[in-house]
């Protein structure tokens, strides 16, 4: 890794005069117009050694200059004041890295060591329309995926169906009074059924609890429910994978709460040996408060006191079946941050138990998605988003706001819909809430999906037109515009390990942007079909090339296809 390097070179230089830094990091620029990278520790280092940034800056810079290895690398070492050291590299060393990464099949990244991974996302409830909220862990969560198995992870993903919760009992209940046998069930039944007896439940008591009743006695094995539930379950995943399939998103495993139960009795003795489980007011729990606490932690509670078990513990159920699987270094739940406090208090159970000695736990939350009046979003087909209105209606803005393009088939369509909602998402840091703009979101010009898409095939078509034989670059760089997209393609090295360290599927969806931005300036400066210097001519295809290549690869990490044309 290029920051690596140069922090290895400063390393050497501090060593020469005997300054200790722990921590040593450089940093990519954001000042393009001055240097490539840049050092800003100067100032702690001072502090430490009692001296000026700028006395002790001088020294170290000229201890890199009288290094060997540093005019390979950098062109230009700056003391910038009050306190900085700049780096600009080489020419040559640019291209030969460029180089490295164009013949390396994952364009010479730096991967980390291997891990075994467990990823839990999309979290759909059976019986229940999916819901925006669905789908952004269905979009994050893919792409953190992705990103973990680039990196060279063993990824196991899980979707962890909600389907044992009082939806269940809710729509049982409703088909039973309407007479419909387990084998007589349509989506169209249950998408009506759940709407009405759940706002059914919200008026009438006895309803509610008749509804919780059957629940509990289907978790308890009754025939009849389970009928009922196995179809139920079937019809309703079906639909939920219908959904996944168009936006590319897939797993692993297919489990639910429910396949956690014969596990939640294996970890009941456990709880009980480690005199975990307590009892109050009937029911049975678990506290996890510590005494470091700011805030009020609720304990777990694990049975209810008819004996129903519940959200928390299920998801203890399956952490017991995960590590006894999978023996995972990290377990993760890309998952509603409202959610978080449920998952803190898990994870304590688990520290409890002693599964955090093995393996970490991460809940990584994301934000809610709404509409412009600030409220979560709905579309314009009624309060309930369901997601094949979404994907409509995501179609016919783009149609009309490009209306030339309504030759372009479906299947382009399809496509250009996913990178238009995918996009919109990932571009912003997942924590964030962010408004949904469909309009926006489909413009062409813009930080957009479109536009991605759009660069993309405007590059391949001239590189179509052209052969390109080589796998080098000559000595020289030809202008700013071809700099700055060189040296773009270098930061991806970087910005993937961070996305993957931390997370976060917005830096690469970010950088992808700014390297479009980079390939449009330089496509615009430097028109390459018609260029009579063949040598310049070559040099610029072979990085057009590289730039498509990694724009390409890297969409795939965000799950974003590239149509035919659009
Ligand atoms: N089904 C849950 C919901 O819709 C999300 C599940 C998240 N994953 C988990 N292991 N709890 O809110």
């Amino acid at each position: 890794m290029i920051v690596k390097e140069i922090e290895s070179l400063l390393k050497e230089a501090l060593d020469s005069l005997k300054y200790e830094c722990e921590n040593l990091e450089v940093i990519v620029s954001n000042r393009k117009d001055l240097c490539d990278y840049q050092f800003d520790g100067l100032f702690k280092l001072a502090k430490n050694l009692h001296k000026s940034p700028l006395e002790i800056g001088k020294l170290i810079v000229d201890a890199l200059l009288k290094q060997e290895k540093t005019k390979q690398i950098l062109k230009k070492v700056e003391l910038l004041p009050p306190g900085f050291i700049n780096f600009t590299l080489n020419d040559n060393y640019i291209n030969h890295n460029l180089e490295l990464m164009i013949i390396n099949e994952k364009f010479n990244i730096t991967l980390p060591e291997k891990k075994k991974i467990v990823i839990d996302y999309g979290g759909p409830n059976i019986a229940k329309p999916l819901h925006v909220g669905h789908l952004r862990s269905a979009i994050v969560g893919e792409s953190i995926k992705r990103i973990l198995k680039y990196l060279g992870h063993d990824v196991t993903s899980d979707v962890h169906l909600g389907d044992y919760g009082l939806q269940i009992g809710q729509v049982i209940y409703g088909l039973k009074e309407e007479m419909i046998t387990p084998d007589k069930i349509t989506l169209e039944k249950l998408e009506e059924i759940y709407p009405k007896i759940s706002g059914l439940c919200k008026e009438n008591e006895d309803i509610k609890k008749i509804c919780a009743s059957i629940t509990k006695e289907l978790q308890d094995g009754n025939k009849e429910y389970n009928d009922y539930f196995k179809n139920i379950r079937e019809i309703s995943q079906r639909d939920i994978k219908r959904i996944y399939d168009y936006l590319g998103v897939s797993f692993d495993v297919w489990n639910g709460e429910s396949d956690a139960y014969p596990f939640i009795e294996k970890l009941t003795p456990i709880l009980i040996e480690k005199k975990l489980l307590k009892k109050s007011e009937g029911a049975k729990i678990i506290e996890v408060k510590e005494d470091t606490d700011t805030k009020e932690i609720p304990p777990l509670l694990y049975e209810k006191s008819d004996g129903a078990y519940l959200y928390g513990t299920t998801d203890l159920g399956t952490i017991y079946e995960r590590i006894e699987k999978y023996n995972p270094d990290e377990i993760i739940y890309v998952v509603d941050k409202r959610q978080e406090l449920h998952f803190e208090t898990v994870f304590r159970v688990c520290k409890k138990i002693g599964y955090t000695n093995n393996t970490s736990f991460e809940f990584l939350g994301f934000g809610t998605v709404n509409g412009s009046d600030g409220k979560p979003f709905k579309t314009r087909a009624g309060n309930s988003p369901k997601l094949d209105f979404l994907f409509k209606e995501v179609k016919e803005v783009f149609l009309k706001s490009n209306e030339k393009n309504e030759s372009m088939n479906e299947k382009d369509l399809d496509i250009i819909v996913n990178a238009i909602l995918k996009f919109a998402d990932l571009q912003n840091n997942r924590e964030k809430d962010y408004i949904f703009d469909i309009a926006k979101f489909s413009e062409v010009i813009g930080k957009t999906g479109p536009y991605l898409l759009y660069t993309y095939l405007r590059i391949e078509s001239i590189l179509k037109k052209e052969t390109i034989n080589k796998e080098s670059f000559n000595e020289q760089i030809y202008n700013k515009e071809d700099r700055d997209l060189r040296m773009k393609i270098l930061e991806l090295d970087n910005t993937i390990n961070f996305a993957a360290k931390n997370k976060l599927p917005s830096t690469i969806a970010n950088f992808l942007y700014e390297m479009c931005v980079n390939m449009n300036a330089f496509y615009e400066k430097n028109h390459i079909n018609n260029l009579m210097d063949l040598e310049k001519k070559e040099n610029w295809l072979l990085l057009l090339k590289l730039s498509n290549n990694v724009l390409k690869s890297m969409l795939d990490l965000l799950s974003i296809e590239i149509p035919e044309r659009m």
